[in-house]
Parts: C-alpha cells; structure tokens; sequence
C-alpha cells in the first residue's frame, strides 16, 4: 500500500464498457491535474477488458487478469456490461470476480445533496441529505451457489442460496461501526428478519451483538420496505446504513436518486485490510442509451476517484477534488443534464479542472 511517505501511485484503469469510456479518461484528467498541484505521482496501465474484449477473446479479461492486477495500488473501474453479452456472463467475469479475489469486502457509498442540485424531494436543502451505504460486497444473496435443472421444460427449477457467515457480516458491521465513529455516531441497519428467517434473524443478530462494543453510537434498524420509504421521507434519520450485498446494491441506487441522480453516485470497493489493492467506480452502469454520446456525468467517476487518493493517502488532493466538484455542481451551466444542467462530459469535467 502507498501512502503519503510514498507519493507514486500505480493505478489500473478498466474502462470497461459504454459510458465507462468517456467518464473514466475525464476522472484521470482531474486526478492528474491534482497530482501536478499536491507534487504526487501517478503511474497508470489502462486494461482493456469488457464486453468488447469477450467478444475478441470469448473472456471479459485475460486468465492471469486477476494477478496482472495484483501489483497495483488500486483500480479505477468505468462500468461493465454491454446489450450483446448477458449481464450475468460480464458482471460475473470482470466485475464481480475482483471485488471476490481482492476481498473487497466494504462497498462504501455515499451519499450527499449538494448546494445548487435540483432534489426531486420538495424542501429539501444540503445537510438534509447526507448519509454513506455500506454494503456487503462478497456474499450475501450475491453466490454461485445453486443451480438449473429440468431447463426449458414445464419442470425447470432455479435454486439461488444466500450465503451469510459471521465472519462475512461481522467484519462490514465492524466497518459500518467505525465509519459513523468518524462521522455523525449512528447506525442503521438494513434488515428483512420479519419475512427471511433464518439470514436476516441471524444478521440483526450480529448487529446487536456488534453494537454493544460501540456504546457511543446510536443505532436502529428498519425492514428493507420501509426501509425504501424513509429513504425518500426522512433522509435526514440517516448517518451509516449497513446492508448486505442485494439490500446494499438496491439502497445505493435509490440513495443518489433523492440527493439528484445516479450519475454523481462514488462507490469504494475496500479491503479495509489493505492486503489486496482496493477498486473504485461509479455507482452507475455503463449507460448504453447514452454511450458515446459526450453527455454522461462525469461527477460519479471523479468522486471514486477522489475517495482512491483518500485512500492512497493524498487526502489534500481529495478534499480539493470534492471542493471542485461543489463548485462545478452548483452551477447550471456546468451540472450535467441528468442534474438539470445544461453541461455535456467535456464542460463538466473543465469546470472541475478549472476549479481546481
Ligand atoms: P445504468 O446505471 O447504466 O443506467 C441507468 C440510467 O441512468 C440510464 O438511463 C442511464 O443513462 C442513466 N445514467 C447512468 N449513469 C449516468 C451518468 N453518469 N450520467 C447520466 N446518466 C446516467 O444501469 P442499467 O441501465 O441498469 O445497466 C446498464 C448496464 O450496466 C447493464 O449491463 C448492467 O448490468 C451494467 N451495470 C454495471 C455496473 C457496474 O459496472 N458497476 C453497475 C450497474 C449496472
Ligand atoms: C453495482 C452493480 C453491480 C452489483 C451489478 C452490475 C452486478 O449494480 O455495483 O451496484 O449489483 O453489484
Ligand atoms: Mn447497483
């Protein structure tokens, strides 16, 4: 792992599919504006995998894909996925196989209304909105195991087991826990105990048994249902909420919709333990409605990136990213359309750089 004592990073770059291709080259020109302004270095090898690559190779990446990215500090991800190539073949060949072998364990999102963005709630202002998902990101409902049989006759059967260990719901507890300790001391938990009886009994659980090693922190829990609900009519409840994997990935949509659109959504794919190199990538998808369009925000993937140098130890440079990106979004002229704006990629992207 790098850090501020060694201030050369070496990053790979997987643009992946659609929209990954515009927002990721505009993130890197704003994360290497900042390294000339902080005196850092940045080093980086762009990897070409994606459903283009599946439809050359019949692979999403290379066999030794996994190990080539072994020796990097962290990885900047556009999206993947693709129409032509079924969205389990890809996920499951690029994306999802490294969050598994890096055990990118903690997928942190967050979530923030920003001064000047449209929010689709009425008379909601910044500091209302303003709360961080963490989702289980290596099991939970999200497993290979189960399986199809009978296939195409009248007796097909599809079993899909969820897989939830101690281990596994205890450790993104733990990180949920010390994440609010650094920020507003509450914790919600995402939960379905009422319907799902054996995972999420035993996930609320872990939760309370968690709690108790953090006294200063407040915690509740909700059902997922009304869970959706609060989200849209108390946003203001909500400091850290932890979720496993499918109750994560859902909240994390939704989440970015109230504070304005899923195209300023950052997501960091950690390994707390900073064994592997950890990834990070917009929330969104790759798109395919506006790919190669020049009009995707590039917010989200400028935002991941702020949270990777964070991660790598320029925390100046972070923070003077995420002012930038305050400053681009509180004008019209330079939000993206999604945002109401009027801005396309390249002027979006030149008010941050400007900015900066
Ligand atoms: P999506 O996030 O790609 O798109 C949903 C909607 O949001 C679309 O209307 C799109 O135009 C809009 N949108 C997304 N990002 C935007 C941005 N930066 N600026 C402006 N508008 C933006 O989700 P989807 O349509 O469900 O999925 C499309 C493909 O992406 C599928 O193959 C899916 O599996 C894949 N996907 C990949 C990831 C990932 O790689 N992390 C995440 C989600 C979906
Ligand atoms: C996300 C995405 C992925 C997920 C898909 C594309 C497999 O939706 O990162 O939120 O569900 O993890
Ligand atoms: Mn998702």
């Amino acid at each position: 792992m790098t850090n501020q004592s060694n201030r050369s990073h070496r990053i790979a770059l997987i643009p992946g599919d659609g929209i990954g291709h515009e927002v990721v080259p505009a993130a890197m020109q704003v994360v290497e504006a900042a390294a000339r302004k902080f005196g850092f270095t940045i080093q980086t090898e762009e990897l070409p995998w994606g459903c283009e690559f599946y439809a050359r190779t019949g692979a999403m990446m290379p066999k030794d894909g996994i190990d080539r990215l072994r020796g990097f500090d962290s990885i900047l991800l556009g999206a993947c996925g693709y129409p032509g190539v079924p969205d389990h073949v890809s996920l499951w060949g690029l994306l999802i196989p490294i969050r598994r072998e890096f055990m990118l364990y903690a997928n942190v999102r967050p979530i923030k209304l920003f001064p000047g963005v449209p929010c689709p709630l009425v008379g909601r202002k910044p500091g209302d909105i303003d709360f961080v998902v963490v989702r289980e990101n290596v099991e939970g409902e999200y497993s290979q195991v189960g399986g199809r049989i009978y296939e195409g006759t009248p007796d097909e059967v599809a079993i899909q087991q969820a897989v939830f260990t101690r281990k596994g719901t205890d450790r993104i507890l733990k990180y949920a826990f010390d994440l609010a300790k650094t920020r507003r001391n509450k914790v919600t938990s995402a939960t379905k105990s009422n319907g799902i009886i054996h995972s999420m009994p035993f996930w609320d659980e872990r939760f309370a048994e968690m709690a108790k090693a953090y006294p200063g922190v407040e915690t509740n829990q909700f059902h997922i249902d009304i869970l959706t609900a609060h989200f849209v009519q108390h946003p203001d409840w909500f400091d850290v909420v932890v979720a496993s994997n499918l109750f994560g990935d859902i909240l994390s949509d939704l989440g970015p919709a109230i504070a304005g659109s899923i195209g300023i959504a950052p997501s960091g794919n950690l390994n707390p333990e900073g064994e592997h190199p950890s990834m990070f990538e917009p929330v969104h998808g790759s798109a395919p409605d506006i790919a190669g369009k020049g009009v995707a925000n590039p917010i989200a993937t400028i935002w991941s990136a702020a949270m990777m140098l964070r991660h790598l130890g320029e925390a100046e440079a972070a923070d003077a990213i995420e002012a930038a990106m305050a400053v681009t979004l509180a004008d019209a002229d330079s939000r993206t359309r999604d945002l109401g704006g009027k801005a396309d990629t390249k002027i979006a992207t030149e008010a941050v750089l400007a900015a900066l």
